[in-house]
């Protein structure tokens, strides 16, 4: 896994997911349980959310006075936004209602905790304005590796062609956001014990999972029982230890402490079996673009 990061190859190879090839019409042709359906749906959401994220980073010192900031938030955000309109595609392509007004709603219905975020951040982004940043940082990294991950089991438990295309191609984008998040958090964790102090206690006071806060409790239940396993797979453990990996945060065990408290676990078989039968024929790998 390659993690290094260079703003310049990041600027000039970013952009919207390419989906140009994707067959849309084969969408509907290979069955996903509403489980699925359900976990994709929050992935849509979640990558939605994104664009509210950005607000709060714009707000760091970093981000005006740092040359790497600006220009990484732009095509980050553009590439995210991407994401979500690649999954609301799906979604109708398979002939899932998408409401146009979902990111409205849930911005309008976002946890009261959420909101106490915003403001505390930018109490705390005012008070150590050169140590927030590792912690905003840090929370990055954190949720870009659980959504690459998460991608990752995505595609393996639905045996779809065309969302797995979806996935890889996403991934891909994933990784570099994860590279530029976990670079950044490193070297500032590396340099400050404030940093690395500050960040711990916010994590450990604050961090929920990603798109918890813009979708329900029960919804990132879902989305960790069906991807992770819950507290009963190893996929969480694939996040922690590249987390652990930061100084400071060699304690980092914030996932398998969610699942374990909210009894989280491994879903019934059920959940990945396609409701109308095994696919009767297998697609043109090149019709989907794999
Ligand atoms: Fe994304
Ligand atoms: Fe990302």
């Amino acid at each position: 896994m390659d993690i290094t990061f260079d703003i310049e190859r990041f600027m000039e190879g970013s952009g919207r997911v390419d989906l140009t090839d994707v067959v849309w019409e084969d969408v509907p042709r290979y069955p996903l349980t509403p489980e699925a359906l359900r976990a994709v749906r929050f992935f849509m959401i979640t990558e939605s959310a994104t664009f509210y994220y950005l607000r709060g980073l714009m707000k760091t010192k970093a981000a005006m006075e740092e040359p790497e900031f600006a220009p990484f938030l732009c095509a980050w955000a553009y590439e995210e936004e991407f994401h979500g309109r690649a999954f609301a595609k799906f979604m109708q392509a398979y002939g899932e209602p998408v409401d146009a007004g979902y990111r409205g709603k849930m911005f309008n219905g976002r946890t009261a905790g959420e909101r106490i975020d915003e403001l505390g951040q930018a109490a705390i982004s005012f008070v150590i304005p050169d140590d927030w940043p590792a912690t905003h940082m840090a929370w990055g990294a954190i949720q870009e590796m659980t959504t690459y991950v998460a991608y990752g089991q995505l595609m393996d438990r639905c045996k779809h062609p065309v969302l797995e295309l979806l996935c890889r191609r996403i991934m891909k984008q994933e990784l570099k956001h994860f590279s530029f998040y976990y670079q950044q958090a490193n070297k500032r964790l590396e340099r400050s014990r404030v940093a690395q102090h500050v960040t711990s206690r916010v994590l450990k006071l604050a961090w929920t999972p990603v798109g918890d806060g813009m979708s329900s409790k029960a919804e990132v239940a879902h989305a960790l029982s069906f991807l992770f396993d819950g507290a009963d797979g190893d996929a969480i453990e694939q996040v922690e230890k590249r987390i652990r990996a930061l100084p400071g945060l060699e304690w980092f065990n914030l996932l398998s402490q969610y699942v374990e408290v909210n009894g989280i676990r491994r879903p019934p078989a059920s959940f990945f079996a396609h409701p109308r039968g095994a696919r009767d024929e297998e697609p043109d790998r090149a019709s989907v673009g794999v």
